[in-house]
């Protein structure tokens, strides 16, 4: 069985690389440079892969039996070109990576995507994701580093947090039993939601250094980040990822990791913890 993990430089698509590999299964690792992963090589197979570009997709897709599917951020994507390449070459399973509520946003990419997947016939899982825990090492990461402070328009809403190795796990077990996974939709999170105040207080807490959540207005934000150079596109992307949050939709959780794994998913403390070397 050979599984190909799109997105291998972001958030969802390392871990899952790393929990497939540390299992013993046989992967290969899409990326856009292959050629920029030097260090990586000994412990990876690499392939190039550009959702933008279709000349990539027969070579990606050669001897490959399941993905591991993401949808990037960018313009241009050809994510159904993508799924009818996979389709010829008769790609058994492909898990994509959804995000949660994605039933009640037709506007988002997620909910076309799901159902061209559907449409194309290729058996699936859905995995449908809370918000990343891994966001705050990732597009919050900075502001916490330079101004000790959590930088984002969410509100006073709670947030249903997931660990991106969490996911990485039930992707994990829907690749080892395909059959008894095969067209199911799994809406993972943590099993708590918090807001970023509370956040904010478990950093201080762990790691010693006083970290605030300064809920900033849309406006304040928006300005903020154009003076730092943040281009307008990622601005609204951040404002629309947020904006349920701020509304108090985003705090749904579910049980559905320790339905899948039989443990309970991590705790946000635990994810500072592991992670604490990023913000210092
Ligand atoms: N953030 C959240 O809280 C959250 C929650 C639920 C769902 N999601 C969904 O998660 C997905 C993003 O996953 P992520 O956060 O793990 O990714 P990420 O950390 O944002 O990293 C982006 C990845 O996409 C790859 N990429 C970018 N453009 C590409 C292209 N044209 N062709 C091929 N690969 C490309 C990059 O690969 P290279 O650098 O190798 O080119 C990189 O691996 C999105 O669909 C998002 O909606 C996010």
């Amino acid at each position: 069985m050979n599984i190909l993990v799109t997105g291998f430089n972001g958030k969802v698509g390392k871990e899952v690389a790393k929990n497939l590999k540390a299992k013993g299964l046989s992967i290969k690792c899409a990326v856009r440079n292959a050629d920029s992963l030097k260090r990586e090589q000994n412990t990876y197979e690499f392939v190039s892969l550009d959702f933008t570009n279709p000349s990539t997709f027969d070579h990606a897709l050669n001897e490959i039996d399941k993905i591991f599917l993401i949808y990037p951020p960018g313009a241009d994507i050809k994510f159904e070109e993508f799924l009818n390449v996979a389709k010829q070459k008769k790609v058994k399973h492909i898990i994509y990576l959804s995000v949660k509520d994605v039933q009640f946003l037709p506007f988002i990419h997620h909910y076309k995507n799901e159902k061209l997947i559907k449409k194309s016939g290729t058996p699936f899982t859905f995995i449908r994701a809370g918000y990343f825990m891994q966001n705050l090492n990732d597009f919050l990461g900075a502001e916490l580093r330079e101004n000790r402070r959590i930088f984002v328009p969410a509100g006073k809403g709670k947030t249903s947090f997931v660990d991106t190795r969490d996911l990485a796990e039930v992707a994990s077990i829907a690749f080892q039993n395909t059959e008894e996974h095969q067209n199911k939709k799994y809406v993972i999170t943590g099993d708590e939601a918090l807001d970023f105040y509370e956040v904010a207080q478990m950093m201080t807490d762990v790691m010693h250094v006083d970290i605030h959540y300064t809920n900033p207005s849309v406006k304040e934000f928006r300005k903020c980040m154009l003076k730092k150079g943040a281009k307008e596109q990622f601005i609204n992307v951040v404002v629309g990822i947020h904006f349920p949050t701020k509304l108090g939709l985003a705090k749904g959780i579910t049980n559905e990791y320790e339905k899948l794994t039989k443990i309970k998913p991590r705790k946000m403390k635990n994810y500072i913890m592991d992670y604490q070397e990023e913000w210092l």
